[in-house]
């Protein structure tokens, strides 16, 4: 299948069928972003215990691309400790900047590499990520 038309069909899978959409109804490291280039937002919360990211959910308002990232960033952190899912951060950084080809297991974060191609949509895919390490950060200064 062209990159073209996995990129599609991934990006509408995730944004019909969420994953780890909503709230937690108690404590958890929450994180409000939004892409100044449209005024979308997203709220991040993770779960996080002994360094371990337990859980994650997300909500927010905003395009297919940023909604759809979000659902495969949450599912991508679940049971990583800080430091992997920082690193996964970094490495999503560098799949945007097309230095990295590849994404290990994760092929839907992978096939977001498409994203490239419309370069206006980078800040889009990237919304969730920045809410993530804003969260580790806060996660650290907590501690
Ligand atoms: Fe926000 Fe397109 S500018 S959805
Ligand atoms: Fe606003 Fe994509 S157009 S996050």
């Amino acid at each position: 299948m062209q990159l073209d038309d996995l990129y599609r069909r991934v990006i509408m899978d995730h944004y019909k069928n969420p994953r780890n959409r909503g709230t937690f109804a108690d404590d958890a490291v929450t994180v409000n972003l939004n892409n100044p280039t449209c005024g979308d937002r997203i709220s991040l919360q993770l779960k996080v215990k002994d360094g371990i990211v337990e859980d994650a959910k997300y909500s927010g308002d905003g395009c297919s691309i940023s909604m759809s990232s979000a659902s495969m960033m949450t599912e991508a952190i679940k049971g990583k400790s800080m430091e992997e899912a920082l690193n996964l951060a970094e490495r999503f950084s560098s799949l945007m900047q097309g230095e990295e080809q590849e994404f290990d297991e994760y092929e839907d974060i992978e096939a977001l590499s498409g994203v490239n191609k419309f370069p206006a949509r980078i800040k889009c895919a990237t919304l969730a990520w920045n809410a993530l390490r804003k969260g580790i950060d806060e996660d650290h200064k907590s501690q």
